[in-house]
């Protein structure tokens, strides 16, 4: 599928997702938005990808939801439209690991975005912020709920209701990052982890994402319980016994899927 508003590289059992609207900082627009859950659905068809890289500019990731397409808008329109639950629904459901490399502007809907992803790896030049209260709006795709998942109510509060932005140290501080790296670095850093996912058994890392992701929905006692049906269920495949032959004849796995 031809693609106008990002580009799609797959590399190495590794695709790759750039947000491509420079003029407007890749303001996540209605074809934006519609193009980048078709790309990450048919990534997480693709039996070539293990993993998924979402990035943007080294100016921005994203701007935030774009404004001048929101500014007409009524009630009505959004509530009919409902563009960002729906963009969140399509992108929760991706079942393969997604690294957000963030550099740049992460703001609004971008922020959200890359908190939408699995984890994000942050160029030491990524601002963070939930700046719609300046445009006497809230976050519209789990700017509110994520963000004080990652870095809690305190801080969400304080960027949610002041819109400052986060620099990427105090983000890395704040547990909504895992790694900050030189601008330069960013997606070297980010293309490394995704090698480094890729080489896995792809049920075992699909698996742990959906057993991570879990902890957000459920309490501690329903978690564990999860996680340890699917650790069970891990004994029933052939990747787990090749993982623990290999680890004892000292070599590398060779991982099939299965
Ligand atoms: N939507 C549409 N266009 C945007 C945009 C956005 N979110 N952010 C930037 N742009 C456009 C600007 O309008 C400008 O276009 P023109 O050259 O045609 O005027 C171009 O991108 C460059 O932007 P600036 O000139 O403003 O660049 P700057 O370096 O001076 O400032 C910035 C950068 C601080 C990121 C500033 O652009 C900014 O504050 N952007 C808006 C951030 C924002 O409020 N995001 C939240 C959006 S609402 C949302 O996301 C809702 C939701 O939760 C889903």
């Amino acid at each position: 599928m031809a693609f106008e508003t990002i580009i799609v590289e797959i590399e190495d059992h590794v695709a790759v997702i750039k947000l491509n609207r420079p003029d407007a900082l890749n303001a996540l627009n209605t074809q934006l938005l519609g193009e980048l859950c078709s790309a990450l659905e048919d990534a997480d068809g693709n039996d070539k990808v293990r993993c998924i890289v979402v990035t943007g500019s080294d100016k921005a990731f994203a701007a935030g939801a774009d404004i001048k397409e929101m500014s007409e808008k009524g009630f009505v329109g959004v509530f009919f439209e409902n563009l960002f639950a729906r963009t969140n629904d399509r992108i929760s459901a991706i079942r393969k690991p997604i690294i957000a490399a963030v550099g740049g502007y992460a703001l609004g809907g971008g922020c959200e975005l890359a908190m939408m992803c699995d984890f994000i790896i942050a160029a030491d030049s990524a601002k963070f912020g939930q700046p719609e209260i300046n445009l006497g709006v809230i976050a519209g795709m789990g700017g509110t709920q994520r963000l004080t998942r990652y870095v809690g109510k305190s801080k969400s509060m304080d960027m949610n209701l002041t819109g400052r932005f986060m620099d990427a140290d105090e983000a890395e501080r704040a547990g909504l990052v895992s790694r900050v790296v030189p601008a330069k670095k960013l997606m070297d850093e980010a293309l490394g982890a995704a090698q480094k996912i890729a080489e896995k058994s792809l049920l075992t890392t699909m698996a742990a994402k959906e057993a991570v992701d879990r902890s957000f929905e459920t309490t501690l006692s329903e978690g564990i319980l999860f996680e340890r049906r699917v650790f069970h269920s891990m004994f029933a495949t052939e990747d787990q016994k090749e993982g623990m032959a290999a680890f004892l004849e000292k070599r590398q796995a060779q991982f099939r899927d299965k």
